[in-house]
């Protein structure tokens, strides 16, 4: 049985004295459902998430991580650095971090594995562009990245990774894709995982929807088969609106 699993993912939004107002209101709604729930947030935030959760169930998150234990890595921030704050998940390859800071599935898988071997765990963004939609590459396209952001990985720590599909003209944009988009893309994953793995790992592993979600679409989103939760940008910022998504 897969958990229900919803992430917020905050991007480059709230300070810290916006964060602790966030939590405080969040945490008075949170409760009484078997829905999983993180919010992923700036690096500034993440030691007063941490606090202001602890006890609550709630998972906090990063949105981004280096792949190296140290070094001369100005600007960057190791998988250690998270691990000390007590941070629980990771962002990693959200189609803005490919699209404006060079990530690749190379890099994806490197940080993919940095985290699962300090024990963090990995949420891996997937997604195609309009383009690739329209001229039909999609599929492959998306077989693709899930191959190079998991190479080398083993079913074991498979089953800990969290797979979000954002199609990258959904996200921001107030266009969704429909439910049914979704959960094909979704089964799709899900099959490709399958051949990589086998089926008791694929059955394990938590595939999110993200783009546009909204407390108004969460729950058709949510009932899809193949759907097993929602990486949410900006409807994560309001305590009532992600509150309402995991109440889908
Ligand atoms: P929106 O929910 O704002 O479309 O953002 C989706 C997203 O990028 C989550 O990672």
């Amino acid at each position: 049985m897969r958990i229900p699993f919803i992430a917020g993912n905050w991007k480059m939004y709230k300070n810290r004295s916006e964060a602790k107002a966030f939590a405080e209101e969040f945490k008075a709604l949170y409760g009484g459902t078997d829905v999983k729930a993180a919010v992923c947030v700036p690096f500034t935030d993440l030691d007063i998430l941490v606090e202001a959760f602890r006890g609550t169930g709630i998972g906090v998150g990063a949105q981004n991580v280096h792949f190296e234990d140290e070094g001369a890595f100005t600007g960057e921030i190791s998988a250690d650095m998270l691990k000390e704050i007590g941070v629980d998940f990771c962002i990693v390859g959200h189609s803005e971090r490919r699209q404006y800071f060079a990530e690749t599935d190379g890099t994806v898988n490197l940080k993919v594995k940095k985290l699962l071997e300090k024990d963090i765990r990995p949420i891996m963004c997937v997604g195609e562009s309009l383009e690739q939609r329209d001229s039909g590459v999609l599929y492959d396209f998306i077989k693709s990245q899930l191959k190079g952001g998991l190479e080398g990985i083993s079913a074991e720590d498979a089953e800990k990774i969290v797979i979000a599909y954002e199609p990258i003209w959904a996200i921001g944009t107030g266009r969704t894709a429909t439910p049914e988009q979704a959960e094909e893309m979704c089964a799709f994953i899900r099959g490709t995982l399958i051949e990589m793995y086998g089926e008791e790992t694929a059955d394990e592993v938590i595939i999110q929807y993200g783009g546009s979600v909204k407390p108004a679409n969460a729950t058709e989103i949510m009932n899809q088969d193949e759907i097993d939760g929602a990486l949410v940008g900006g409807a994560s910022l309001k305590p009532a609106d992600l509150m309402a998504i995991i109440d889908f």
